[in-house]
């Protein structure tokens, strides 16, 4: 890909621009939503369906600099201990308002670091979880495993618990990087656990790196991706390092002028991309990889893939329930948040009630839009018939919503015969070009560049 100063003039660089992992994005929920809500949604849910599940584990041993989760450190196993039991209460509160024969399409824990919980612990969970709702016969675990956070019996508990797809936190393989970033993580490590993880019967494996961190070069991203291409993994997030030292203050450890320019950072992902795509990755929207016997890539292949709060998502499942604090729940009526702090989050549980405390009640054009975003950042391009056929819209109306977009981005978008495209080369604007339908962003100068 060129470098080309219209992708800079358009704000291609704006770290501020949403993620469209949810539409409103959740800065945008409100306090309309609580515990009421939420237990009448999943009470809603009908029979017999397939759900997924998400619990979310915000504690970690160590403290890596660069990351932006929200996620406390802790030395010791007892607050772990007593948020699984906190966990447990809130899988009993699920239970009693779930419908009858749910079973689960996905269920995924992550965080923070799912494996520091001990194999007792794993277990323990794992076999409460599946008591309110099993597996269902395709269904898919998966668990975010954190290389220096793991064990032959921790894998072992999982993988006995069903585990079929394990997601390694690598970021990157250069000694010089990792210490820049506060996460050292030795290759022989690495590739050590994903070995572990093969011999236990695990189906498939995830890698996160990231792209944009301070010192990477384009050598030296090369030489990380391909001793990760050494693992195999089956799917890869290649993310671009989000440097945001005013909201995640450990960022502030990392030094500011070792962070690659906007452009570097387009070459570093374009240096990447090839020696995934030269290896026979197929390319899954704007920042995954996957093998084409994948999952994600035969979702993309049949217009399927879908977006969640973990990304990139084959999971055809309406619901989406998270437990655990912060997490975000979907429903076809709305989205509904947990309070983020572990210990507001178990008071409300204690208490015998959800700690449900913001969301969003769908409303108007939403869905629409939602779904206009969802394409452009799945599929680059959105079909007009498609929209007119799921919505109550009217022609018009969806004209007028590319037209108007259409105008901002110029020749960044196409209107076609079959709706609107993005062009390959305006690849890199496409969360700005979906911000163009977002109707809660009302960030004045949406083409603020950052070059
Ligand atoms: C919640 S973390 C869990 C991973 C696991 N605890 C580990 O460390 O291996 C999931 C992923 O978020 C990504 N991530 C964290 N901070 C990030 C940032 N500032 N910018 C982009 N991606 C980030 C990393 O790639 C990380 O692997
Ligand atoms: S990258 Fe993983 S281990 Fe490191 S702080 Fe973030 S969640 Fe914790």
């Amino acid at each position: 890909m060129s470098h080309d100063p219209q992708l800079a003039r358009l704000g291609l660089f704006d770290a501020r621009v949403p993620r469209y992992t949810s539409y409103p994005t959740a800065p945008h929920f409100g306090t309309e939503v609580g515990p009421g809500d939420f237990a009448g949604w999943i009470e809603a849910i009908p029979d017999h369906s397939e759900i997924s599940l998400y619990l979310h584990v915000p504690f970690c041993r160590r403290l890596c600099w660069f990351c932006a989760c929200r996620t406390q450190g802790t030395t010791t196993d007892e607050p772990v201990r007593a948020y699984v039991q906190t966990l447990k209460a809130e899988l009993a509160l699920l239970r009693s308002h779930l419908p009858r024969g749910i079973s689960l399409s996905r269920l995924h824990w992550g965080g923070g670091t799912p494996t520091l919980l001990s194999a007792d612990l794993i277990r323990d969970l794992a076999e409460t979880v599946f008591s309110v709702a099993p597996l269902a016969a395709d269904g898919e675990f998966s668990v975010e495993i954190d290389p220096n956070e793991i064990d032959d019996a921790r894998l072992d508990a999982l993988a006995a618990m069903g585990m079929n797809r394990a997601s390694i936190g690598v970021q990157d393989f250069d000694p010089l990087i990792q210490k820049a970033i506060g996460r050292d993580q030795a290759y022989e490590l690495t590739r050590d656990v994903a070995a572990r993880i093969r011999d236990r019967g695990v189906a498939s494996l995830n890698a996160d790196i990231l792209y944009g961190l301070p010192f990477q070069t384009s050598p030296r991203i090369a030489d990380s991706v391909q001793k990760l291409l050494t693992l195999s993994p089956d799917r890869v997030a290649l993310y671009g390092y989000a440097h945001v030292p005013w909201m995640s203050r450990r960022q502030q450890m990392i030094p500011s002028d070792a962070m690659p320019t906007p452009e570097e950072r387009l070459s570093l992902f374009e240096t990447a991309r090839q020696l995934f795509l030269w290896d026979g990755y197929v390319e899954v929207g704007i920042d995954h990889f996957a093998r084409p016997e994948d999952g994600m890539a035969r979702a993309l292949q049949a217009g399927t893939l879908r977006r969640n709060f973990q990304g990139y998502t084959d999971d055809p499942a309406p619901v989406l329930i998270g437990l655990g604090a912060s997490s975000i729940s979907r429903f076809p009526q709305g989205f509904a948040q947990n309070a983020s702090g572990t210990a507001e989050h178990t008071k409300a549980i204690r208490a015998g009630q959800f700690s449900t405390h913001k969301g969003h009640v769908f409303q108007d054009e939403d869905l629409l839009r939602a779904r206009i975003i969802e394409a452009l950042m799945c599929d680059f391009r959105v079909s007009r018939s498609e929209l007119l056929r799921q919505f109550d819209v009217s022609p018009n109306r969806i004209e007028a919503l590319f037209q108007s977009a259409v105008a901002e981005f110029g020749d960044m978008l196409r209107l076609t015969e079959d709706g609107l495209r993005i062009p390959d080369r305006a690849r890199p604007l496409t969360r700005m070009i979906a911000r163009a339908f977002d109707a809660y962003d009302h960030s004045k100068a949406k083409h603020s560049s950052a070059v």
